[in-house]
């Protein structure tokens, strides 16, 4: 009976850890901070959930495109390069080199800003950051929202400002698209633009996900034979 106990215990302690695992990266482990609300009380800002899906490959090359013409002339992406953009979203290499080839030469060179961080900062007031592997360090929801966040304010220096990342010193360069597509064309135009970043920082994601399934259920099938084995060595001892 202790045998049945013990590996019961085991089962349901990996389950649990599996699970809380999928739940803290689902949520990217961030909430999108606090605003305060036009009659002055501070309320919590809830995230919006980005469209993820690597399958769409239409949704990433237009992502790409959007991050190679409105983000990569401030923003480095240096784990990416322009070659692996043709490979891995099926965009034919003459048309990565004569579109996308936006702060780069060559179609083996990573996506680099080429511009010196201490200046930037003296323009902005803030360097803006290597977007490589944004979507891990902030979650694709927080990254989703950010951008969705932009709001007209006078006093700062670019007439904007944001809900989740209060007095940015980035401009909001999406404003004009913003102001030429319907509300959902540009949520999901922005959409495709996260969808793109969440996989620049881990290509390999819709993948580990699916193997690390395969690897639950076989651990699972395998518990069978080995509860069966376990029965059968101890049944003389017993
Ligand atoms: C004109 C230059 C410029 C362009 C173009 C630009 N950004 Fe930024 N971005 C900045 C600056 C400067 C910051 C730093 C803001 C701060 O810390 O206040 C920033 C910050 C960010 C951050 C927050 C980083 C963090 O974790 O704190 C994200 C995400 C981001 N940018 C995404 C984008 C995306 C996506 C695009 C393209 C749609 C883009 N940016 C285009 C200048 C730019």
């Amino acid at each position: 009976m202790s045998t049945i106990y013990k590996l019961l215990t085991g089962l349901s302690l990996g389950a649990v850890l599996a699970l809380s695992a999928t739940s803290a990266q689902a949520a990217g482990g961030h909430g999108c901070g606090t605003f305060t609300n036009a009659a002055g009380v501070e309320e919590h800002l809830a995230c919006s959930e980005a469209p993820i899906d690597f399958s769409n490959k239409g949704s990433l090359q237009r992502g790409a495109t959007m991050f190679m013409n409105y983000c990569a002339g401030c923003h480095s992406a240096k784990y990416v390069r322009h070659s692996r953009l043709a490979k891995d979203l099926e965009i034919p290499p003459e048309l990565v080199e004569k579109y996308l080839l936006v702060t780069a030469d060559g179609i083996g060179d990573q996506i680099d800003a080429g511009i010196d961080p201490d200046i930037q900062a003296s323009w902005f007031g803030a360097a803006p950051p290597d977007l490589s592997l944004e979507t891990r360090l902030r979650g694709d929801d927080w990254v989703y929202t950010y951008l969705l966040s932009f709001y007209e304010d006078p006093s700062r220096p670019w007439g904007a400002n944001n809900l989740v990342l209060h007095n940015v010193a980035m401009p909001h360069v999406l404003l004009n698209l913003q102001n030429e597509l319907s509300e959902k064309e540009y949520r999901s135009r922005v959409g495709d633009l996260v969808n793109y970043m969440a996989w620049m920082a881990e290509p390999m994601r819709q993948e580990r996900q699916r193997y690390g399934f395969y690897v639950l259920l076989f651990l699972l099938v395998l518990l069978i034979p080995v509860y069966l084995l376990n029965k059968e060595f101890w049944k003389d001892v017993k």
